[in-house]
């Protein structure tokens, strides 16, 4: 008899269900299962940050959290950030502030600086190099990438405001 089990989860507002067994990692259920490619393995030991999605409102590294622990669970990857027409602001202010090279971190610091900017709209130079200290880069050495989120903050609450 398989012990797979019956999961079900929402990823980027998609329902989806699969046999998965309870010991697999959530990163290989998305990318392999489900074909959600944006969060990249890296380290697979919770070092680096690229498996991170969002996961019931709080930032996970998707090679840390079982299957089984992601049972009903509601999760944003980086696919689900932007709008259906065109590019999330933080996507595009990594892209302005050159906060990319090789990319291979950055869908994970996207997914991460969306959490961060949800939770804290304003935050200081300090706050964001301490909230994206879980993530990272072998590339930028992050200045332009905390230079990118900060862009983007200012872009986000400029948008709300004029909403209002
Ligand atoms: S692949 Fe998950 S933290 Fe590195
Ligand atoms: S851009 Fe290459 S690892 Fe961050």
């Amino acid at each position: 008899m398989s012990d797979k089990m019956h999961l079900k989860l929402t990823v980027n507002g998609e329902a989806h269900e699969t046999l998965a067994e309870p010991r697999e990692l959530l990163i290989h259920v998305l990318r392999e299962q489900l074909g959600i490619t944006g969060p990249h393995i890296g380290c697979e030991t919770s070092h680096c940050g690229a498996c991170t999605v969002d996961m019931g409102g709080k930032s996970v590294k998707a090679c840390t959290v079982f299957a089984a622990q992601a049972q009903g669970a509601e999760i944003t990857t980086v696919e689900g950030l932007g709008a259906p027409d065109g590019l999330h602001v933080l996507q595009e202010m990594f892209r302005e502030h050159h906060g990319l090279q090789c990319g291979f971190c950055t869908p994970g610091m996207i997914t991460r600086a969306w959490r961060l900017l949800q939770d804290n709209p304003s935050p200081t130079e300090e706050e964001v190099r301490f909230g994206m200290s879980g993530n990272l880069c072998r590339c930028t050495g992050y200045q332009n990438i905390v230079k990118a989120i900060l862009a983007a903050a200012d872009q986000m609450n400029a948008m709300k405001e004029a909403a209002e």
